[in-house]
């Protein structure tokens, strides 16, 4: 082993019960290195980086710093071995400001029992924003109240809080727009250069040709390959073969402009203080209405009034031509409204249940005669959407918890599914999820649309807006501030709009 290794992970295998997670892994990180990690949905990625910290113990295999062996048994060692991880799932405590969230477990006093220091910590943690470029987060705000791209970005801030030598980010943009991006990777920049060691998973390809020095792929729980990306300039289609073992094509259906079916949902001038104003458009029978914009745009809340999940303060929404008052999530599903939501493990999945139950317990009525679940039809149920959207393990019977991200957010999508709802609302629908399941999702999608569902799709990747979208309204600080139809739509015009430029 050469020397500037800093990390090396040496033949590491996990085994859940009914699952190899990972088969006699290697894995090293030099430093001062952004070394990738890609790999599909469940191929071993966040569980390799859970070894490192010290939340799983491996079956076999050793951990070696900077060429010694370490024992890393627990997160405290990992901690204290200046190894940080931000982890897919956030870490935050909801019910903490955010200060208090980023000197978690390393609260400043004022002197040896004189108290906590708060006036110091919070500076201290206005001073981290801001060098992420977030001083709009207050850091007396309560975690609970910031939206999932805050809640990233202090997550980051808290990690780069504490002395590290080693910095794991397992999909931190997933939740972050193109310029929050940006920042990130100046940031990383500037970790590098300060001798930091960054382990970096994505799965936006496009991303980690860019910062990646190497990237490793990891396919079904074993190590594939480490390309070498000095030059940045590794294939992003040799990367999507080593990772789903075929070449993937026709990334997004085919889709001709669908516009011209009757009204389903009519929006009027719908209006929100302080969140949104003046909010007015149709969605026609079969169409896929994309929203764009950056995140914080207002987006959500507006689907969060549609679906009855927030109240508005104006305006009308008018279904198949009738207004309706639509005061609750149980009026909206009346009226075949279904929204799948982008904060997936808070709102939208039970993470002790069962995948089964996870997907029947919404639709327990379409499996049930005379009040009684009927096992048969509920199994075959799970059944159907676990073929559909490959959901993988294919064990209905284990907790959602155990599955990994991507195979989560499948979860949710097929939950609202199984009710053939007349207007689906997906907010963010493909975030974490990788690149052969998205196509899947894509697909799904399509198929929906033409069986006669209405789509609102809305999501921070202009690219998927633009491959899936029949019309596009770019949202702004709470405004529809442009229209794009198929045609006339391209990023740069969306762009403009979204941030009102
Ligand atoms: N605590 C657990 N108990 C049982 N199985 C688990 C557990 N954690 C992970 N697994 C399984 O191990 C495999 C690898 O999961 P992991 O979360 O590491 O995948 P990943 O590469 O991070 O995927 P994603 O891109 O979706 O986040 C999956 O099959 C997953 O279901
Ligand atoms: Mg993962």
């Amino acid at each position: 082993m050469s020397s500037d290794m800093i990390l090396s992970m040496k033949g590491i295998t996990k085994i859940f019960p009914g699952v190899t997670a990972l088969n006699k892994v290697d894995f090293d990180l030099k430093a001062g290195e952004v070394h990738g990690l890609v790999g599909e949905n469940g191929a071993g990625k966040s569980t390799l980086m859970k070894v490192l910290g010290g939340v799983y113990m491996p079956n076999e295999g050793t951990i070696e710093l900077n060429g010694k062996p370490a024992n890393i048994m627990n997160p405290r060692d990992a901690l204290n071995n200046k190894i940080s991880i931000i982890y897919q799932e956030f870490n935050l405590v909801e019910e903490l400001t955010v200060w208090e969230n980023v000197f978690l477990g390393k609260e400043m006093v004022k002197g040896v029992g004189k108290g906590l220091d708060s006036a110091t910590m919070k500076k201290k943690s206005k001073e981290i924003l801001q060098d992420l470029c977030m001083s709009n987060i207050n850091v007396n705000t309560m975690v609970r109240n910031l939206s999932v791209a805050q809640k990233q970005l202090v997550e980051i801030g808290k990690a780069l809080f504490n002395e590290t030598s080693i910095l794991v980010m397992d999909e931190p943009t997933a939740a972050l727009t193109h310029n929050e991006t940006e920042v990130l990777f100046d940031l990383i920049e500037r970790l590098k250069s300060e001798g930091i060691s960054i382990i970096y998973i994505s799965h936006r390809l496009e991303e980690l040709v860019e910062i990646g020095d190497r990237v490793t792929i990891l396919r079904d729980g074993e190590f594939i390959k480490t390309l070498d990306n000095k030059n940045r300039d590794i294939d992003k289609d040799e990367m999507i073969r080593l990772m789903v073992g075929r070449s993937l094509k026709d990334y997004f259906p085919d889709r001709k402009e669908h516009t011209s079916g009757e009204t389903v949902l009519q929006v009027k001038n719908l209006t929100k203080k302080g969140q949104f104003e003046d909010i007015s458009f149709e969605l026609k029978k079969g169409e896929i209405l994309g929203f764009a914009g950056l995140i914080g745009a207002g987006r959500t809340e507006i689907m969060k009034a549609i679906f009855g999940d927030t109240d508005y303060d104006s305006g009308d929404i008018a279904i198949d031509g009738q207004i309706k008052k639509i005061k609750s999530t149980r009026d909206a599903i009346k009226e075949g409204i279904v929204l799948v939501p982008e904060d997936r493990a808070r709102e939208g999945l039970v993470l002790l249940m069962t995948v089964a139950d996870n997907i029947s317990l919404p639709n327990l009525d379409l499996v049930s005669t005379l009040g009684t679940v009927k096992r048969r039809k509920k199994n075959k149920m799970v059944r159907d959407y676990i073929n559909k959207l490959s959901i993988r393990p294919q064990l209905p019977n284990r907790q959602i918890k155990s599955f990994s991200g991507g195979n989560q957010q499948k979860v949710v999508i097929s939950k609202w599914l199984t009710r053939n709802p007349k207007i689906i609302i997906l907010d963010e629908p493909t975030r974490g999820v990788d690149v052969g399941a998205k196509s899947e999702i894509y697909t799904l999608i399509q198929e929906l649309s033409e069986s006669g569902a209405s789509i609102i799709f809305i999501s921070s990747e202009l690219i998927e807006v633009l491959g899936m979208c029949d019309r596009i309204l770019a949202i702004h600080n709470g405004k529809i501030t442009g229209e794009f139809s198929r045609e006339e739509a391209t990023q740069e015009r969306i762009m403009k709009a979204a941030t009102g430029t």
